[in-house]
């Protein structure tokens, strides 16, 4: 089986737009693949984060994607900072990486660049991306577009350090392509959903109650026009609804639209799909969270499955460059 590799930020609450976007594709994976996702707690402290917030924030990411649907048994999920060859390959390939094709990395330009304040941990971040993939000899990396440019990066100094040292990494594949809905904020809807950017009564939360959802489906913007057709072009806020109905009913778009004449007719249907979809989530979610025990003993299966593999890389990339086993 082909093996893929995804990781998550741990930076708080998922939304809709993540769990049909990606989350699901990746619970889908697992079972496709030999599947590895990563909750990526060290890429999270390249900005200044509260520590007792990284902590909350890392456990519930844990906790969320297990709701979601990611099963420990079948797909490895870990926690990058308990694989220590992270970082330890990282120092590998940052010493075969130059400063030049890191300032060409868009998301530090934007974040960072030109600043002398900026830490160097923003500015190496691709290189431990690369690191998280290198270390699983991953074929396939689902990522969103702002982070192509990261993937390439990883496959360069792949195909860099196998040319100068041997083979030791696999090259992964750019991208799987994408399977999930294009989720836009209900309020707002020429915007993609957005934990940033987003309005709050635009944006269903993976875990909102069933009211919450109801309320914000009710109150989503459409048009006056009346018609139900897909358009995203001309009636933005109606072809998101019957995109998210589509994507919760494994039915297109088109399809889904034949159904209807009035807007209310699908929002309705909407909120009670989307309540059943979440539905499940949110039960498996408060069952986890009242049960530490099986959290703890999540986290140290999958940094155990991640670890093996990951030590094993490491041990091959460190001595291909020179540097003596301990024993
Ligand atoms: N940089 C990615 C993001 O911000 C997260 C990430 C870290 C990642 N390591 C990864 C994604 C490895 C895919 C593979 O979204």
């Amino acid at each position: 089986m082909a093996r893929v590799l995804s990781g998550v930020q741990p930076s708080g609450a998922l939304h809709l737009g993540n769990y049909l976007g990606a989350i699901r594709s990746w619970v889908a994976h697992q079972h496709d693949h030999d599947a590895f996702y990563c909750v990526v707690d060290l890429h999270a402290l390249t900005v200044d984060v509260d520590p007792a917030d990284l902590r909350a924030r890392t456990l519930d990411a844990v906790i969320d994607l297990v709701a979601a649907g990611l099963d420990p048994e079948v797909c490895t999920l870990f926690v990058q900072s308990h694989v220590p060859e992270h970082p330890r390959l990282t120092w590998l390939l940052e010493c075969t990486a130059s400063m030049g094709e890191l300032r060409r990395m868009t998301q530090f330009k934007d974040k960072g660049a030109g600043n002398e304040g900026v830490r160097v941990g923003l500015f190496t971040y691709p290189v431990l991306m690369a690191a998280d993939i290198l270390l699983y000899d991953s074929d396939r990396v689902p990522v969103g577009d702002d982070q192509r440019q990261h993937l390439e990066l990883a496959r360069d100094l792949a195909q860099r350090f196998n040319f100068r040292y041997g083979d030791v990494f696999t090259v992964p594949e750019a991208a799987v392509p994408a399977t999930g809905a294009r989720v836009m904020d209900l309020q707002e809807p020429t915007r993609k959903m957005s934990k940033t950017g987003g309005t709050p009564l635009g944006t269903v939360q993976m875990l909102d109650s069933p009211e919450e959802i109801d309320r914000k489906v009710k109150k989503a913007v459409t048009d006056t026009d009346g018609e139900v057709r897909f358009d995203p072009e001309a009636k933005p806020g109606l072809s998101n609804l019957l995109e998210l109905l589509a994507a919760a009913t494994d039915r297109t778009p088109d399809e889904v639209a034949t159904g209807y004449q009035r807007y209310g007719d699908l929002k309705r249907d909407l909120s009670e799909a989307l309540v059943e979809l979440l539905r499940p989530v949110r039960e498996r979610r408060a069952e986890l969270a009242a049960d530490p025990g099986a959290v703890s003993a999540i986290l140290a299966a999958g940094a155990a499955k991640a670890g093996a593999v990951a030590s094993a890389t490491y041990r091959r990339a460190a001595e291909a460059m020179g540097l003596v086993p301990a024993g």
